[in-house]
């Protein structure tokens, strides 16, 4: 079964807008798993405009299964990583204006920090990923740096999926999707574990589950967005509700 990975940090976007308590990440995780999640992911950005170390702290008592912590390489983030020791450190590339995680990690073999960063994890027993745009050699340099899996950036995939919706004889999408399958070939002979993530929705993700030896995805923002959608007529009931027994 192809793992999938919650990502919540859009709850806590909705928490900051009024740096209130809720909607809080941690009951929302907890629902993710009982909707049947077998991971949840957050990313701890350095500007913390999302997830707080307070959630982080949290989940890692209160999630059943995997914790994936998305994180840049830097010293003060992986000192927390080293103290909580999530289940899975998922090293993204990080700007201070981007909206979201924008293209992969630049993986270089010469990379101290990069390579400290992996083997510190790993001998504190997290599963080490990077994430990185759909490129075999980057795959197998991933690899040769020690690290146990790759997360396919889908991206400019999900963006072809999204200009063409769907058409699989549409050039650009044939290219997207190869250069996903080419690495996940790449993935299955260096014999690294394979992930996939970004702009994944409820229209395009069975155009991924064929990939080689998938083992998990990571998908955030589309169920978010589900969530507050499917939970607006309840969550009014209960408002119109409380207002309609009067004044108490
Ligand atoms: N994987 C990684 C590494 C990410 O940075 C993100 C976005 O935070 C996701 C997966 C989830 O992407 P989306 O919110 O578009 O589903």
């Amino acid at each position: 079964m192809i793992h999938l990975g919650v990502n919540i940090d859009h709850v806590a976007t909705v928490r900051q807008a009024r740096k209130a308590c809720e909607p809080d990440p941690v009951m929302a995780a907890h629902l993710a798993e009982l909707g049947g999640a077998q991971g949840i992911t957050v990313h701890l950005r350095q500007d913390r405009r999302h997830i707080q170390d307070r959630d982080v702290r949290l989940l890692r008592e209160t999630v059943q299964g995997v914790l994936n912590l998305e994180m840049a390489v830097g010293e003060d983030i992986l000192g927390l990583a080293l103290e909580l020791l999530p289940d899975q450190v998922c090293l993204v590339p990080e700007h201070r204006q981007e909206i979201t995680t924008e293209g992969g990690l630049k993986v270089a073999r010469d990379d101290r920090d990069l390579a400290d960063c992996i083997v510190k994890l790993k001998d504190s027993g997290v599963l080490v990923s990077l994430f990185i745009e759909p490129d075999p050699p980057t795959v197998r340099l991933a690899r040769e740096l020690g690290a146990d899996a790759v997360e396919l950036h889908t991206g400019s995939w999900a963006n072809a999926w999204a200009q063409c919706r769907g058409d699989e004889h549409d050039g650009d999408l044939i290219t997207q999707l190869a250069r996903l399958e080419d690495s996940a070939d790449a993935a299955a002979t260096a014999g690294i574990r394979l992930h996939a993530g970004h702009g994944i929705t409820y229209g395009n993700v069975r155009s991924l589950l064929h990939l080689p030896l998938l083992r998990e995805l990571n998908i955030g923002h589309s169920i978010v967005s589900r969530a507050v959608l499917l939970g607006m007529e309840r969550a009014v009931r209960d408002m119109r509700g409380l207002m309609d027994l009067g004044a108490g």
